[in-house]
């Protein structure tokens, strides 16, 4: 975002602040300066909603997409709320993109996705059984 908006794009965040914090914002718009400052566009707001990932993908070139409910201990804890976010949320993003026209989404996954598999370098289509939600 911050080399982004250093490079005179126009950028729309979306968090929800479930584990992200407003410093960090700060710190952007300290960082590029008040002038492209004006070219970032936040929501804050919820991935599990599906109308505010349509208001956020809405007139977008690309989506980046790397909001997630982190750590393996509470996705054991608490299946279900790591799946809203982790999943209907990617899906509503994915979803709500794709009705948006975007040129191109790209995210963040995670290697839990190998599982157990021991084999290296991991590669997509090599996945183990799963050690987590
Ligand atoms: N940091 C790592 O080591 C690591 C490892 C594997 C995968 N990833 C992936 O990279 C991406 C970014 O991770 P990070 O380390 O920067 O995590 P982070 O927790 O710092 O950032 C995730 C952001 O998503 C926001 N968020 C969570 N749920 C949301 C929701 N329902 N709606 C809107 N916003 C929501 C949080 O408030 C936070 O600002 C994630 O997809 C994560 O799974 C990170």
């Amino acid at each position: 975002m911050e080399t982004l908006l250093k490079l005179g794009q126009h950028v729309t965040g979306l968090d929800n602040f479930s584990t992200g914090f407003q410093y960090n914002l700060d710190q952007v718009e300290a960082a590029v300066g008040k002038e492209k400052w004006k070219n970032f566009r936040f929501i804050q707001g919820d991935i599990r909603e599906a109308y505010v990932c349509a208001g956020a993908c809405r007139g977008q070139d690309f989506v980046l997409h790397q909001a997630a409910l982190g750590s393996v201990p509470r996705s054991v804890e608490d299946p279900l709320l790591t799946n809203e976010n982790n999943i209907t949320g990617f899906l509503n993003m994915l979803v709500r993109a794709k009705g948006a026209q975007v040129k191109r989404f790209v995210y963040a996954a995670s290697s839990s996705t190998y599982g157990d598999h021991p084999g290296l370098p991991k590669q997509e289509d090599t996945i183990g059984k799963p050690l987590s939600p």
